[in-house]
């Protein structure tokens, strides 16, 4: 593991216990050395030019869409549009697909858990369309129960929008559950898997989603690069999102037609750099496999897991079914605002993130503004779990005698 945080130059520094993957991943070098080589010796903007260099950019753009649709078994490498991170690609989806399709008293379905990503474009579908929008809660676990599934995704249901792992609880969600049943029902499915695709192994077909979503910058990759996954049958019947350059067939002075698959969604110059860098960042987690990475987590998230569980100053935030969760672990020191305990950790090198997560209404549900998060990758070490609790008890210490 020690060799693992080797590969991380920021993490070279003894003082940093990183601990906010959920929010961003730190870079591997053999990412960050891959989009330095990109500008030092083949940087144009793909797909505009017929000299060596254009060509050459644009083969290694297509390259790496061809590396994800494999990364993830996707069935066509067009299938793969790139985007700005994940957010986008829901916005994409919502645009093109949600306002397009559904019409008065249709129902989109989403949980409570959602990032605001997949929660604020589909309210803003539901408005324009006079559809509904309704919830899948959770239970007492933290979870999503079959009766909940049953209950809300009905014969009204049009879209499933739902997070593979809740980044605030954790919880893995039975994606391939919801998918059956939805599509039993006649709904498609759009899955978020920002929270999930940096620590488990993605296949598309096997799933079945028909919309699939992540950012790269959450597995390892550079900030400002995001992949949607759609089925091509689906994708070939939308409308463009965003309108420009590259994304045209012919234009008129009145009227254009549009771009075969994927460049028909990907308007303007795109994030090549990122692109490189998502190709490197899939290459290294390769490399070290996604068995290798769930066995270091595994360990790691389970140990803190059984640390900050004797801390009973703490509210623990997570499932307790251990099979069903992932990657990160919420909590609060009682009566204390985690902005306050985030402050104390930073001030011994641990950095954890604080806030509502950009999930208000799942704050809401559980009654509670806000907590801390930690959140693990695959670099993470028991020793940084022994720093957080060490850091834990230290701000504890200090604001005990203000707690009523
Ligand atoms: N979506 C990121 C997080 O949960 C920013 O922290």
């Amino acid at each position: 593991m020690e060799q693992i945080k080797k590969d991380f130059p920021i993490l070279n520094n003894d003082k940093i216990v990183y601990l906010d993957s959920g929010a961003t991943t730190q870079k591997p070098t053999k990412v960050i050395n891959e989009v330095k080589k990109f500008y030092e010796n083949y940087n144009a903007n793909p797909h505009r030019g017929a000299y060596t260099l254009s060509i050459n950019a644009t083969e290694i753009y297509e390259n790496t869409r061809c590396k994800i649709a494999n990364f993830i078994n996707a069935k066509y490498k067009e299938e793969i549009i790139f985007s700005k991170n994940a957010t986008e690609s829901l916005n994409l989806i919502a645009y093109s697909y949600g306002m397009e399709n559904l019409k008065k008293d249709d129902e989109i379905v989403i949980s409570i858990m959602e990032h605001h990503s997949n929660l604020v474009p589909w309210q803003k579908v539901a408005k324009h369309t006079n559809s509904k929008l309704n919830y899948m809660y959770i239970n007492e676990n933290f979870e999503i129960s079959d009766e909940e599934i049953k209950e809300k995704i009905t014969d009204k249901t049009k879209i499933v929008a739902i997070t593979h792992v809740s980044n605030v609880l954790g919880t893995v969600n039975n994606v391939e559950k919801i998918i059956k049943y939805a599509h039993k029902k006649g709904a498609i499915v759009v899955v978020d898997a920002s929270q999930s695709i940096p620590h488990m192994k993605i296949d598309v077909q096997k799933q079945d989603a028909d919309f699939l979503v992540f950012s790269g910058h959450k597995m390892l990759a550079p900030l400002g690069i995001g992949v949607l996954y759609g089925k091509k049958e689906i994708l070939n019947k939308m409308n463009p999102f965003l309108m420009g350059g590259d994304m045209i067939e012919y234009v008129y002075e009145q009227k254009t037609t549009f771009a075969p698959l994927p460049n028909k969604f990907e308007a303007g110059t795109q994030n090549v750099e990122g692109v490189v860098g998502l190709g490197a960042a899939i290459d290294y987690i390769e490399e070290i496999g996604y068995d290798n990475i769930q066995k270091i987590e595994e360990e790691v998230v389970s140990y803190a897991i059984e640390e900050l569980s004797k801390l009973d100053y703490l509210d623990l935030y997570l499932t307790p079914n251990k099979e069903n969760h992932l990657g990160v672990i919420s909590f609060n020191i009682k009566g204390v605002h985690p902005h306050d305990v985030a402050s104390i950790l930073d001030s011994k090198g641990v950095c954890v993130r604080s806030g509502n997560h950009c999930a208000q209404p799942l704050m809401r549900f559980l009654k509670i503004d806000s907590t801390c998060r930690a959140s693990f990758y695959l670099y993470n070490t028991k020793e940084d779990v022994d720093k957080l609790v060490l850091a834990l008890n230290e701000a504890y210490n200090m604001f005990k005698k203000y707690i009523k």
